[in-house]
């Protein structure tokens, strides 16, 4: 059962497994991978999918037919391992024409340019078969408050993607897109900077049912926030779309760990969510485990593939977990001691109105709150202490 196969739509960035080591301190450590490799090893260890950005396939500034031809290479090395590409997306933050950012640019030709690459991609992404266009955009902020008007940014920002919607719609394409919010990193802020912030945006769009989100274990847990939480609310407005599992630890710099090598608790309830959708059911998540993670800069080739294959493990490992703690009858006991599925009754009667509430006296004027002091608990901790003890394997 943790043996990962294509059944269980584990993916990974070209530019994850890619990474070369480079960080803001020191140069790469590790030889460029090419893309027939990376998928040949890829399907080897039971992966479903690669994904990639425009400039990871083919060099920013190619000639068509230098993107041609690995277009081509991928396209075989696809058709002979049976991997596939499930979501694009466009690199709009390394080359320096973006220093300023790609849709939210105070440089207007800037902004053009960079719809026109996102355009080509998307095209590409659908040639391929891709359901998801990700837009992360890294450098879609600032450092110093009097350089970016943040409401007329957000307006541009609103501009693009209204514009892509459009595109998808008249060209009758089955693909939709996801934010990726992030809090900073590369720039001192950047827009839509969490998933709260993001879901916010989606609704003023045109067309928000287009619209849906990719959030990043890190990216949330940068900001200090749970991110299982982050995804339940997600999955409850019907937005998540697509998701970036790894491993972070702490409010520090973007880490990029494996899936698990950061908060292992928050890792677990995540893939309890993601596959049992949570202790009072509802939607879970259909759509590929992508991996956004970066090999550290001090590991060798085989590193990276141990690396790889410790995502999906880990991965696996938390999803059996999580079916044994769902199926303990000591932890539906402590479910049901902690109230955890009252909280699915209503809180007003079938019919009942305000006035009916107003009329009833158990609910105010004869309920005695003062009981409460020194008494009902919810034995939450005990839950957590279950939590813990099926996630080490003692139960
Ligand atoms: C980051 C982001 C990016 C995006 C990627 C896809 O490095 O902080 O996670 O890796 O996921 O650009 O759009
Ligand atoms: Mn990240
Ligand atoms: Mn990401
Ligand atoms: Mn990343």
């Amino acid at each position: 059962m943790v043996t990962p196969t294509p059944a269980d739509k584990f993916t990974f960035g070209l530019w994850t497994i890619g990474y070369n080591g480079t960080d803001p301190f020191g140069g790469p450590t590790r030889p460029p991978l090419d893309v027939v490799h990376a998928v040949e090893k890829l399907a080897e260890i039971g992966a479903y999918g690669l994904t990639f950005h425009d400039d990871d396939l083919f060099a920013f500034g190619s000639t068509d037919a230098e993107r041609q031809k690995q277009i081509d290479r991928l396209k075989a090395v696809l058709d002979s391992t049976g991997l596939t590409v499930p979501m694009v997306t466009t690199n709009l933050f390394s080359p320096p024409v973006f220093k300023d950012g790609g849709f939210t640019s105070n440089d207007r030709a800037v902004r053009r340019f960079a719809l026109r690459k996102v355009l080509r991609q998307l095209e590409l992404g659908v040639e391929l078969g891709a359901k998801t266009f990700v837009m992360w955009g890294g450098r879609e902020g600032a450092e110093y408050d009097a350089a970016k008007d943040v409401r007329t940014a957000l307006e541009r920002y609103r501009e693009a993607v209204n514009l892509l919607g459009q595109y998808v719609i008249d060209k009758g394409y089955d693909i939709r897109f996801a934010i990726e919010p992030k809090p900073n990193e590369p720039r001192g802020d950047i827009l839509l900077p969490t998933v709260g912030h993001a879901l916010a945006f989606i609704e003023t769009l045109e067309h928000p049912e287009l619209v849906g989100l990719n959030p990043e274990v890190g990216h949330e847990q940068m900001a200090g926030l749970n991110f299982a939480a982050g995804i339940a609310q997600a999955l409850y407005h019907g937005k998540l779309f697509h998701i970036d599992l790894n491993g972070q630890r702490g409010i520090k710099y973007d880490q990029d760990l494996v899936f698990g090598h950061g908060d292992l608790h928050n890792a677990f309830a995540l893939v309890d969510l993601l596959e049992n959708g949570g202790p009072n059911g509802g939607p879970s998540y259909e759509g590929p485990r992508h991996f956004d993670y970066k090999p550290s800069r001090t590991e060798d080739e085989t590193g990276v593939w141990d690396s790889a294959a410790a995502n999906m493990r880990t991965y696996l490992l938390l999803k059996e977990r999580a079916a044994a703690f769902r199926a303990d009858p000591e932890v539906q006991e402590a479910l049901e001691a902690a109230r955890v599925f009252e909280l699915a009754q209503p809180t007003l009667g079938e019919g009942e109105s305000y006035d009916d509430l107003l009329a009833d006296r158990s609910a105010y004027e004869d309920f005695d709150a003062d009981a409460y002091f020194g008494a009902k608990g919810f034995g939450f901790v005990r839950l957590q202490q279950l939590a813990t003890e099926h996630l080490l394997g003692a139960r």
